[in-house]
């Protein structure tokens, strides 16, 4: 079972990356959680690029995207929606829609930012998105607050609670993602 992992943050100090990597300290046995890093090679969609199979980096993605059986995204917030490069690469990745690599393909998001509330808005923009491009969007929902407090001083996650919130999200993807392979 292979879970692509995606951050929806550029940042090299980003906190909803330092999430995805207590994930996946989180994996049980026969799982494997691949962190997503090339977000940033993915150029602005263009209709005129968008022949063939495309550029080179969103090639790579759209084939990840495909070879996972489940996709896990963990967003920020930015101006109460999605951060534009991860959006961006979403519109990529929905073309052609009937075939699109999301098409069927199960995903949970999860979100977190500075403020008290997590991204929670991100986090349902991104998965209307989701849903629109025919994903199975799983209803796991974690959203971390103040994620900086959550987190010690090498970045790595030190809060119970958010780690049983990551462990319940997986699992409930995995179970999509188990079910989505038996049917
Ligand atoms: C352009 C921009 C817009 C933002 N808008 C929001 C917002 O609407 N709501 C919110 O909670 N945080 C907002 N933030 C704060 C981010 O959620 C915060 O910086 C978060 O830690 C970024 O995630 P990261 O640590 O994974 O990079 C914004 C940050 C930026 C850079």
């Amino acid at each position: 079972m292979r879970v692509l992992a995606i951050s929806g943050s550029l940042r090299s100090g980003s906190n909803n990356t330092a999430l995805l990597r207590a994930l996946r300290e989180e994996a049980p046995s026969g799982v494997e959680v691949e962190i997503w890093q090339d977000l940033k090679a993915i150029p602005p969609y263009d209709g005129d690029d968008d022949v063939g199979s495309g550029p080179g980096a969103v090639e790579a993605f759209r084939r990840l995207v495909r070879d996972s059986d489940a996709v896990l995204i963990a967003t920020p917030e930015y101006n109460s929606s999605v951060p534009g490069a991860l959006k961006n690469a979403l519109d990529w990745a929905s073309r052609p829609l009937a075939t699109n690599a999301f098409r069927n393909k199960p995903v949970a998001v999860i979100s977190s930012s500075a403020g008290a509330f997590g991204g929670v808005w991100a986090a349902a923009e991104l998965r209307k998105v989701l849903g629109a491009m025919g994903a199975r969007v799983t209803d796991a929902e974690l959203a971390v607050g103040r994620a900086h407090e959550k987190l010690d001083e090498d970045g790595r996650l030190a809060d119970d609670d958010v780690r049983q919130g990551l462990r319940d999200a997986l699992s409930t993807l995995l179970a999509e993602a188990f079910s989505a392979l038996a049917a």
